[in-house]
């Protein structure tokens, strides 16, 4: 099978040794080994990403989750931040299940301020507020560093949920500093995995506020997952084992790594890209807000995405085109996960020499 390198914002590249973990015998997923293959994958993780709140990998896909946090600690209320399309899906996911959502809404390109979150959240009393940390259909990423302070100390008793999807063990932001309630990521992103797994991070009062919660659904019920997890380091369900022997191998190669060096590969990687953006095309993004993990880049050239895309196939690569009403209009080149600024070099080369820029 002809193997093409993903540019894509997710799924994106899985190295080889990586492929080949998932390639072991079955287990039982009653079987104390899978509970101990559990328990370092928690534990990994939260070392990873120097947090003490609970970690919780679902077999299920990072949509999974946002819904999960919704039904575990929102009865009514919650306001969402919307300037893309994956925060638009969250909103969509609380009206689906019933809630009250409100919608904080700005232009796709644009990122969320502090003020506008004060604003809204002074004009009514919600229970949850839900951020995208790296909104992947515009490349926008949102300054949490800038707004949470500012809810946690104006607005204490506001749930904080955010969608790290697109940037958690790629982008960094302290979830334990800032003291976000749930922050949820998929595996086949940043983590560089297949798809499949997803995580919930967990803190102690989004746990509690779970158990006064009625009607929070099965499948992603944080009370019922913590209490196998105590007794067993099981999961409630049958997880999908191939992709744990992934994960812990993933985990392990990430800490060996060491987070902070990953994040500045990321940066750099970012940086390199924007600038080659700047040079040939333009950034979509509100200048200073552009997401660490890929770069959405502006068509001001008018070239056909879909053909450069499939010349870049023919040399065994792949980019994204824009997405939904951006597609042609912007294109985007991820730098997620375990990509180096060799795979940069090499792409934006292809790109140029393709378009004989
Ligand atoms: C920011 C963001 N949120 C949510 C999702 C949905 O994740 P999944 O496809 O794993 O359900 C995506 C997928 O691209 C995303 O980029």
């Amino acid at each position: 099978m002809s193997h093409k390198k993903l540019f894509v914002p997710g799924p994106t590249e899985v190295r080889e040794e990586i492929l080949k973990a998932q390639a072991k015998w079955m287990i039982g997923h009653r079987s104390k080994e899978f509970g101990d293959l559990n328990q370092r994958c928690v534990e990994k993780t939260q070392q990873i990403l120097k947090t003490k709140n609970y970690v919780f990998w679902w077999t299920a896909s990072g949509t999974g989750l946002m819904e999960g946090a919704i039904r575990n600690v929102v009865q009514k209320k919650v306001l969402h931040c919307i300037n893309g399309a994956f925060s638009d899906r969250w909103f969509k996911i609380s009206q689906a299940c019933g809630k009250e959502p409100e919608p904080l809404r700005v232009e796709w390109g644009r990122t969320i301020k502090p003020e506008m979150v004060d604003q809204a959240l002074s004009r009514d009393s919600y229970e949850a507020i839900t951020f995208t940390q790296n909104e992947t259909s515009t490349g926008v990423r949102t300054p949490l560093e800038e707004i949470v302070p500012l809810v946690r100390s104006k607005y204490p008793d506001v749930l904080i949920l955010v969608d790290a999807v697109s940037s958690l063990m790629g982008d960094w932001f302290d979830i334990d500093a800032l003291g976000l309630d749930v922050v949820v990521a998929s595996s086949q992103k940043c983590v560089a995995l297949p798809p499949g797994l997803a995580v919930a991070i967990v803190s102690a009062r989004a746990m509690e506020k779970c158990r006064k919660v009625p009607d929070r659904g099965y499948y992603f019920d944080y009370d019922a997952m913590l209490k196998r997890y105590e007794k067993d380091h099981q999961t409630p369900t049958t997880p999908a084992i191939s992709l744990f022997w992934a994960l812990e191998a993933q985990l392990d190669a990430i800490l060996a790594e060491g987070m902070q060096n990953r994040y500045r590969r990321h940066l750099e990687m970012a940086q390199f890209t924007r600038e080659w953006a700047k040079k040939y095309f333009a950034l979509f993004p509100e200048p200073g807000y552009e997401s660490v993990t890929l770069t959405t880049v502006t068509n001001t050239r008018s070239i056909s995405v879909k053909d450069l895309n499939s010349a870049l196939g023919e040399r065994g690569m792949q980019i994204s085109n824009g997405y939904g009403d951006l597609k042609e209009k912007t294109f985007r080149i991820a730098h997620m996960g375990d990509l180096t600024m060799q795979d940069m070099q090499e792409v934006t080369r292809a790109i140029v020499e393709i378009l004989k820029l």
